[in-house]
Parts: structure tokens; sequence; C-alpha cells
């Protein structure tokens, strides 16, 4: 059984997730998200999201390719985490390349490549354009 981590906010939830999602689980055979809380993404991430941590918790699961969601509460987890849940494989998108190199010493890192064009911030961004557009009409 391989084991596979990987972590982020999944605000949103989009195809560029899914593809990230897919590609992880096709690694492996168990896919753990750890998904960061609301207090996290405030506080350590400067993000604020548009769907609360259980909502967000519920879509990840309803995900075919996601086995386990547990919370990301601290940078500082990781190592526990791969420990803990005996990964074999700590997965990013490419925005991160390199950032988690530390991890080697644990388990294997990769980095998969990002669907372009598309994000949850930009998906905030284009909605609040769209909506001042409609203002003005
Ligand atoms: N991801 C991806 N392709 C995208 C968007 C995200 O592969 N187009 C990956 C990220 O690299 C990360 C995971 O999905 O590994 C979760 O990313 P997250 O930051 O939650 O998503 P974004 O859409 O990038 O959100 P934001 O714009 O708020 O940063």
């Amino acid at each position: 059984m391989r084991r596979i981590i990987t972590y982020g906010t999944f605000d949103l939830l989009h195809y560029g997730h899914i593809n990230l999602l897919k590609r992880a689980k096709e690694l492996g055979d168990y896919l753990i998200v750890a998904l960061s809380t609301d207090e996290f993404n405030w506080y350590s991430k400067q993000k604020k999201c548009y769907f609360s941590y259980e909502k967000r918790k519920q879509l990840l699961e309803s995900v075919r390719y996601v086995d386990l969601v547990i919370p990301e509460e601290k940078w500082e987890q990781k190592v526990s985490d791969v420990q803990l849940y005996k990964v074999d494989i700590f997965v990013m998108g490419d925005d991160w390349v390199g950032k988690f190199d530390c991890l080697k010493k644990y388990c294997d890192v990769v980095y998969l490549e990002r669907t372009p064009e598309i994000s949850s911030s930009q998906i905030k961004h284009d909605l609040a354009g769209a909506e001042s557009e409609a203002k003005l009409i």
C-alpha cells in the first residue's frame, strides 16, 4: 500500500484541484489531503476562504481520488504527519517547487505541474469584476 499526502486550501474546488488530486492518487493507493483550516488560512497564509473548512472537507471527501482528509493547522506538522500516516510520497503543485525538499529525508517528494489559467483567487477576482460590470449596466 503506497500512501500519498498533499496539502492545500482547496477553496471553490475547481478542475485544477481535481487534476492535481487525480495525478497524486495515480502515484499510489491511498491519498490523504491535509486541508488548511480557516484559522491557518487567515493567520498564516493571509487567505480568506469562501467555503468554511467543514464545507471544503465535505467536497473533498466526495472526490473519488481522496481517501482521507485531515486538518492542516501549522506549517511544521508535515514531518509528524508523514510519520504518523506512514506516507511514502509527499505531493504538491509546482508553484511550491523546491520548498519542501527537506522532507526527502522522510519520503519521496513530488511536484506536479499546475493546471494553467485556473486558481481559486482568479475565480474570486473574475466574479468580483463581473459583479461590478453588472452594476454599471
Ligand atoms: N493546483 C493545481 N493547478 C491549479 C491550481 C491549484 O495543480 N490550477 C494545486 C496547487 O498547486 C496545490 C493544490 O492544487 O498543490 C491546492 O492549491 P490551492 O492553493 O488550494 O489552490 P489555488 O486554486 O491555487 O488557490 P489560490 O488561488 O487561493 O492560491
